[in-house]
Parts: structure tokens; sequence; C-alpha cells
């Protein structure tokens, strides 16, 4: 009897804390998601605000023949094009983002040839593609084009 007792003690006892775990670990899952629901995820608009700059300094980085600053300019609209199904899995648009990928491909390899020609008339068909998924997106009303001036004055183009 007195076995049986203690036997049940350390039971009640161990359930008890079990219980107490329990509604520890939820108070912790529950402020955990508090946490991830308001953590800040860029929207689409933000990416393709970045994408836009991106483009714009592609195309200056281009003209000057400054191919490790294009290559590093196409690599950042990659990454922001690698993150938008990430962040946006909410905007149903973003099933088109592959439709960027050939032209992107050809701005790589004119970049990589160092190929004036090349690379003009690949950032010409990449600006033509992201105007493309804006009509196919019912976003026409954003129009792009090629740059006449750089987009910011605090940067140099111009290979050193
Ligand atoms: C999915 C296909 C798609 C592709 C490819 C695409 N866009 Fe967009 N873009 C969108 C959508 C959708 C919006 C509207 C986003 C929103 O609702 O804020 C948009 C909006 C924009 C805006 C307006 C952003 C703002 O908030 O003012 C710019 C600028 C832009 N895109 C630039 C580009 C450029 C430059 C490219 C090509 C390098 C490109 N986009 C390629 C779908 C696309």
């Amino acid at each position: 009897m007195k076995n049986f007792l203690f036997v049940a003690a350390v039971l009640l006892y161990s359930c008890n804390r079990s219980s107490t775990d329990t509604v520890v670990l939820q108070k912790r899952i529950d402020s955990l998601q508090t946490l991830v629901n308001n953590s800040y995820k860029p929207g689409l608009g933000e990416f393709m605000s970045d994408i836009q700059v991106h483009h714009a300094k592609l195309w200056f980085a281009g003209k000057y023949g400054n191919w490790d600053l294009a290559n590093f300019e196409v690599g950042e609209i990659q990454e922001a094009l690698d993150d938008i199904p990430k962040y946006c899995s909410d905007r149903p648009e973003v099933k088109s983002i592959g439709m960027i990928e050939p032209a992107i491909d050809s701005v790589s390899a004119a970049i990589k040839d160092k190929d004036q020609n090349k690379f003009d008339s690949s950032f010409t068909l990449l600006t033509a593609t992201c105007n493309d998924c804006h009509k196919a997106t019912n976003h026409g009303f954003n129009r792009i084009k090629i740059p006449d001036i750089p987009p910011v004055s605090n940067q140099v183009f111009r290979p050193q």
C-alpha cells in the first residue's frame, strides 16, 4: 500500500509537471507565432522597386563596359527574383515571374562575353519582358524603359 501510494504520488507529480510544461511550451509557441506574424516581409512592390534600381544601374554599367559592375547588378536582380516566390506566395502574379529568366540569361551571357551589341539587344529584351509580365498581370501601367540618366548621382558607373 505504501509502495502504491508512492508510485501514485510520483505519477501525479509527473502528470502535473508535464501539463505545466505543455502550457509553458504552448505559451512560447504562441509568442513565437506572434513574432513571426509581425515580422517584416517585403511586399511584391518593394521587390519591384528594388529591381527597378538595379535594372537602371545595370544599364549604365553595361553602357560604359563596366562588366564587373554589370555582373553584380544582374546578380542583384536575380537575388530579388529568387526571393519573390518565397516572400510573396500570397500573390497569384508570382507564377508568371519565370518568364523573365531567358532575358536575364541572355544579359548575363552578353556580360560574360563583354559584348556591347549583345548587351544592348538583351537589355532591350529584358526591359520588354518586364513590361510583358506587367501586362500579363494587369499592371501594364507600370511601364519600364531604358533609362536616360543614371538612377543616382553618388555612384560611378564608368569602369576605373
Ligand atoms: C510576375 C511578373 C513580373 C515581372 C517579370 C516583372 N514585374 Fe514588375 N511588377 C509586377 C507586378 C505584379 C507589380 C505590381 C506590384 C504591386 O502590387 O505592388 C509590379 C510592379 C513593378 C513596379 C512598380 C513598383 C512600385 O511599387 O512602384 C516596378 C517599378 C516594376 N514592377 C519594375 C519591374 C522591372 C524593372 C522588371 C524587369 C526587370 C519587372 N518589374 C519584372 C510583375 C512583374
